[in-house]
């Protein structure tokens, strides 16, 4: 594919691959066909607001922000679960890091509960356990964050279709139009390939980029695991954001 030049920017844009992404409506998953378009998309120029603000800086976190194991403890425990950390590199198109960005992740606990007024799920809460965490990318575009691991949970879509483990991520940029949310798998789970929200997603290459790879590295020894998830924003080899399917 030509790379077609970006007037008055640096580099060049790389137009968006209909074959890497899904279609806005998927049968398998069914709500997508609820909430697709079924007109053609217009083009609206952004508000000033939209394009100002807000801006993070890395002064607005908490120190347990990014440590989803003691963020929410109530009487001083760790929450359950097999302890991770979960690293990344946040990059735009060009493969260079993207500095100051809120990342915002969150998930079930380790039974695969949702501390959720709508959950439906009969597993355990974990008292311990809320589910969310923030971090802002550092100078290279790395955030990071402990957790422990998400249990799988089933949802009502078809007769008995399950979730496989996975963290919800929320890339913010520098302002509330440009926020992107996706979601992170675990290397080695069989249940990705039986997953209709996964599978909507037609290249299998476009698949396995959100499969976090288990960094034995990284791990701390008789502590946590670690696990590698880089997020690419926008260009042929996006991430898949499930907030713009149509295309960001
Ligand atoms: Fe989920």
């Amino acid at each position: 594919m030509a790379i077609q030049p970006f007037a008055g920017g640096e580099g060049g844009f790389y137009a968006r691959d209909r074959a890497w992404h899904p279609p806005v409506a998927s049968p398998a998953y069914k709500s997508t066909t609820l909430r697709a378009p079924r007109h053609a998309l217009l083009s609206l120029g952004q508000t000033r607001s939209e394009l100002t603000g807000p801006a993070f800086g890395h002064d607005i976190l908490n120190p347990l922000d990014n440590d989803l194991i003691r963020n929410f403890s109530q009487d001083g425990s760790d929450a359950i679960g097999q302890r991770l950390v979960v690293y990344g590199q946040i990059m735009d198109e060009n493969a260079r890091p993207v500095p100051n960005t809120l990342v915002e992740f969150w998930q079930a606990n380790a039974g695969g509960r949702y501390r959720h007024k709508r959950e439906g799920y009969i597993a355990a809460l974990d008292p311990n356990f809320g589910g969310c965490g923030r971090a802002i990318t550092d100078a290279d575009g790395y955030y990071h964050f402990r957790t422990i691991k998400p249990g799988a949970y089933p949802w009502p879509n078809g007769g008995n279709d399950w979730r496989p483990a996975h963290i919800h991520f929320s890339v913010f940029g520098h302002a509330f139009a440009q926020r992107l949310i996706t979601q992170m798998y675990f290397e080695g789970d069989p249940m990705i390939w039986q997953d209709p929200i996964a599978l909507s997603i037609p290249d299998r290459t476009a698949v396995e980029q959100l499969i976090a790879r288990l960094d034995r590295h990284n791990t701390t020894p008789m502590d946590t695991l670690a696990y590698r998830f880089d997020i690419v924003l926008r260009g042929r080899r996006s991430t898949f954001f499930e907030n713009r399917v149509e295309g960001n």
